[in-house]
């Protein structure tokens, strides 16, 4: 492998900057752990047909727009609190977002009425780049008030020195989506999105850091003026690379493309067949399949959620306890999983890599290629 150049030199003094995060495996100080409360069924629309898995699709259709079952909900916020105290026994420093009412009706010169979604995935709203983090422009109606429960957080980091951006707000009017007039199914490989180029939309979890190289994927969220605004808001300092995931539904990277320490990267063997040269020095490790049973309710996602763990550091990972396949394969090639339950949290769409955004890790901005 060849030796990681430095880029660019840590900033002077003693300290690392209180938003700081080039990877997804650096020595994890700071996190950010969204919240189950007041979740609401988002609803039905082209952008929620194109990633729900067909069999929820009645579900979505039947309570879009109401509260999430109450029974899902508290359970999930227990996993969330319990993930939460093991975080802060490692060492960690653990952030909440505020509460919010997402029941209340919302309604802007493009859509509406609308109801709200959830706090509950911050990665796919927020993303650091370094000491900059950075709002995204999401594609789902009910998510365009999201940013709103973290708004104290990001006040607070500002202040203390962050650099902090919203990216262009998106319209979501009717000529930023498939209108779903044509029959075939939405596929994005095939060239049919949920979202057109009307204006740049991505959620924040398309993309994964790797040091200067940041890598995405096109989705039902995530479109090609969506990815040029964030490549050209972060050249030259990072390069963003857009990889081939075969998923129909795609949405969020973070179940698909998972690397975990230098030249070691995790990958989903269903979805990503080819790397980019780049790539050829890495370890490609491909896991076993999710362990998580078939009946069990994923209302938003694939099983897949196996593979989205949080890494503490470059061999320490949080992985759903039920995964013991990924677990032991985990083990057996030389990581520390760290299994914690959180399957009721996983009906609401995703596992540890969704339910946070790491703020500061440390590091400093290096090429790993
Ligand atoms: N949307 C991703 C999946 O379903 C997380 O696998």
């Amino acid at each position: 492998m060849t030796p990681h150049a430095t880029v660019t030199p840590s900033p002077a003094g003693p300290t690392t900057p209180i938003v700081n995060s080039y990877t997804e495996w650096e020595p994890l100080e700071e996190v950010i752990v969204g919240r189950a409360d007041h979740a609401f069924i988002p609803r039905w629309h082209c952008s929620i047909e194109a990633t729900m898995p067909k069999r929820h699709w009645s579900w979505f259709q039947a309570h879009g727009g109401s509260p999430f079952p109450a029974e899902v909900t508290a359970a999930a916020a227990r996993e969330l609190d319990a993930f939460s105290m093991m975080l802060e026994r490692e060492g960690i420093k653990v952030r909440r977002p505020d509460p919010v009412d997402w029941s209340l009706p919302f309604q802007t010169p493009d859509f509406g009425p609308e109801t709200g979604l959830y706090g509950a995935m911050p990665r796919d709203s927020l993303i650091v780049f370094g000491t900059e983090i950075v709002e995204a422009p999401m594609a789902w109606r009910s998510r365009y008030f999201e940013f709103r429960c973290f708004r104290s957080l990001l006040k607070e980091y500002f202040q203390a020195g962050a650099r902090w951006t919203m990216a262009p707000r998106p319209q979501l009017s009717e000529a930023s989506f498939n209108d779903g007039t044509d029959a075939r199914p939405y596929d994005v490989q095939a060239g049919r999105s949920a979202v057109t180029e009307f204006e740049p939309v991505f959620d924040a979890a398309d993309f994964c850091r790797v040091g200067r190289d940041v890598f995405c994927q096109l989705s039902q969220v995530t479109n090609r003026f969506g990815v040029a605004w964030l490549a050209r808001h972060l050249e030259p300092t990072f390069r963003v690379h857009i990889l081939e995931v075969t998923d129909p539904n795609a949405m969020h990277i973070d179940a698909s493309f998972i690397p975990l320490a230098p030249g070691r990267l995790l990958r989903n063997p269903e979805r990503i067949q080819h790397l980019p040269d780049m790539f050829r020095d890495w370890e490609i490790l491909t896991p076993p399949p999710p362990a998580i049973p078939e009946e069990h309710p994923l209302y938003f996602t694939s099983r897949w959620l196996s593979l989205n763990v949080l890494s503490l550091d470059e061999r320490r990972v949080v992985v759903e306890a039920g995964e013991t396949p990924t677990i032991d394969f985990l083990k057996q090639n030389g990581f520390e999983p760290i299994p914690v339950p959180f399957r009721n949290f996983c009906s609401m769409g995703g596992a540890f890599h969704c339910a946070t955004c790491d703020i500061r890790r440390r590091g400093t901005l290096q090429s790993y290629f």
